[in-house]
């Protein structure tokens, strides 16, 4: 099959989240599969390098822009990215924090449309044109409406993959025309969401299968607790939702040969893992005597939002911090959260450290270098890092929801096969009962050995997710 995918970061060229980890991993198991890839993104400040190739015009609102695409190769995966300075010489992919950039609707429209345009041009015939979230959600839409007879794409189906739906690119319906969309498009079988537009919903609506990220979410978005208002319209397309769990990229993450890592490790020897743990409490600055080292420590890697229980934690913090054990919190995003990790930190220099910002060498040392890894979220498509952990020996504690869910099997007591410590209800009490139960098990030297041998055995490796997605991909063109 030839594929044209449509995606807003990838991994190594651009990243905020794990859909950028996808980006970079899906295509080239595809690839492998034997099947065709080309995905096109945007050419942000951070990308380097590519050939231009092409030009293309695009037209909105009356106005024509044009926008160089540049290609590069990468294990049989051709990335092409579209330069538009204007749009996409910032600092940001999407704006600081929570303050968008204003003309979101009209950068990631421009993107859909040079997407279709470049493939249009391209003299590939596609079999099929997969879009992401909603900075993809146009290129269903567009695709049936302005590109389905084009030769390139003649009979080739919209897949729409969703990575967290809690992100639906709503815009003030005042932008239709000048994206060079028409009226008719603000109705309820269409783009319009009370009163405004949404490019999800177009991707939702336009296309011929809508994925998710874990077999769960698939069925968590339907509900009204989680279909952030969406439930009905995905409802009524149950028929063509399908939840393909992610995988993760196994050769970036591997305790083996992680060069991040000060020596590597696997499951016939687990010692080079507590190099990682004294490194990342020297790193992190914390106590890292000999007595120091044997207390628990549990890392956290995340965007510091709700999503991921950021309020669940800072309800436990007073003790949370009277645990016996160690933090490690590497991630940024509301303030608060900061400011209230910075005050814990200060609070207890030797065991509770703090790093803000985006470090990927970082977050590979904390994978390996602890003991636990803590992962609470309030909903979570399909999650990485719990899949990260399994893989370095860390053992995940999660809420039972999701991606978590589907992913991290509860260690139960005379059960065999447990992985991680899974908690049900969203509260504080059951959060700090996971941890102490966590902690406790620590204790226990061969069972806890025997759950990081369970979790590092586990398959994560992308192929069967790209089988899965290859099938969906086939369905779609019948
Ligand atoms: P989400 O995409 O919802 O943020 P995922 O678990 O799917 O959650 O993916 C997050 C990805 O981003 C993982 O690869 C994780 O390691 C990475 N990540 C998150 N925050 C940071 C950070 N501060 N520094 C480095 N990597 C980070
Ligand atoms: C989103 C979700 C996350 C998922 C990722 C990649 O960012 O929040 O759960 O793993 O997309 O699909």
């Amino acid at each position: 099959m030839r594929v044209l995918m449509v995606a807003s970061e990838s991994v190594p060229f651009a990243k905020t989240g794990g859909l950028a980890d996808v980006i970079g991993a899906l295509p080239r198991a595809l690839v492998r599969l034997g099947h065709a890839v080309d995905v096109v993104m945007p050419r942000y400040r951070s990308v380097a390098g590519g050939e231009p190739v092409a030009r293309v015009q695009v037209r909105m609102a009356g106005t024509a822009r044009s926008a160089d695409v540049y290609a590069t190769v990468a294990d049989g995966v051709r990335t092409l990215f579209v330069h538009q300075p204007d749009y996409f010489d910032r600092e940001y992919l999407y704006g600081t924090g929570n303050d968008d950039y204003r003309d979101n609707a009209e950068r990631f429209a421009f993107l859909a449309r040079s997407a279709l345009e470049w493939g249009a041009s391209s003299g590939t015939a596609y079999d099929v044109v997969h879009a992401h979230d909603w900075q993809g959600g146009l290129v269903p839409l567009l695709l049936q409406r302005e590109y389905g007879s084009a030769p390139a794409f003649r009979g080739a189906p919209a897949v729409l993959t969703i990575h967290n739906l809690a992100f639906q690119g709503l815009f003030d319906a005042a932008w239709l025309p000048r994206l060079g969309l028409g009226w008719d498009l603000m109705r309820t079988d269409a783009l319009e969401y009370f009163g405004r537009i949404s490019f999800l919903k177009a991707g939702i609506v336009f296309s011929r299968t809508i994925t998710t990220v874990s077999p769960r979410y698939a069925v968590e978005i339907q509900s009204p607790e989680l279909g952030c208002g969406f439930d009905g319209i995905l409802r009524h397309r149950s028929a063509d939702l399908v939840g393909i769990l992610n995988g993760i990229d196994t050769d970036q993450w591997d305790p083996a040969r992680d060069p991040n890592l000060p020596a590597p490790y696997d499951t016939s020897n687990l010692r080079g893992k507590a190099a990682s743990k004294r490194l990342v409490l020297e790193v992190f600055g914390l106590a890292a005597g000999a007595e120091a080292r044997r207390r628990p420590l549990v890392g956290l890697i995340s965007r510091l939002v709700d999503q991921k229980g950021f309020d669940l934690i800072a309800a436990i913090a007073p003790e949370l911090s009277a645990l016996d054990a160690s933090f490690v919190l590497l991630g940024s995003g509301e303030p608060r959260y900061e400011d209230l990790w910075r005050a814990l930190a200060a609070r207890h220099p030797d065991r509770i450290g703090t790093r803000f910002g985006f470090d990927e060498a970082l977050a590979h040392r904390i994978e390996a270098g602890a003991d636990i890894f803590l992962m609470p979220s309030r909903f979570e498509p399909c999650g990485l890092n719990q899949m990260y952990s399994l893989r370095y020996g860390t053992v995940p504690v999660v809420r039972a929801t999701g991606g978590l869910s589907d992913t991290v099997r509860n260690v139960e007591r005379g059960k065999s096969g447990g992985t991680g410590v899974v908690f049900e209800p969203y509260s504080p009490e059951a959060l700090l009962a996971a941890l102490r139960r966590a902690l406790h098990t620590f204790q226990n030297r061969s069972v806890w050995r025997r759950i990081q041998l369970a979790g590092m055995q586990q398959d994560f490796s992308w192929d069967r997710s790209a089988r899965q997605y290859a099938e969906t991909y086939k369905r779609a063109t019948i």
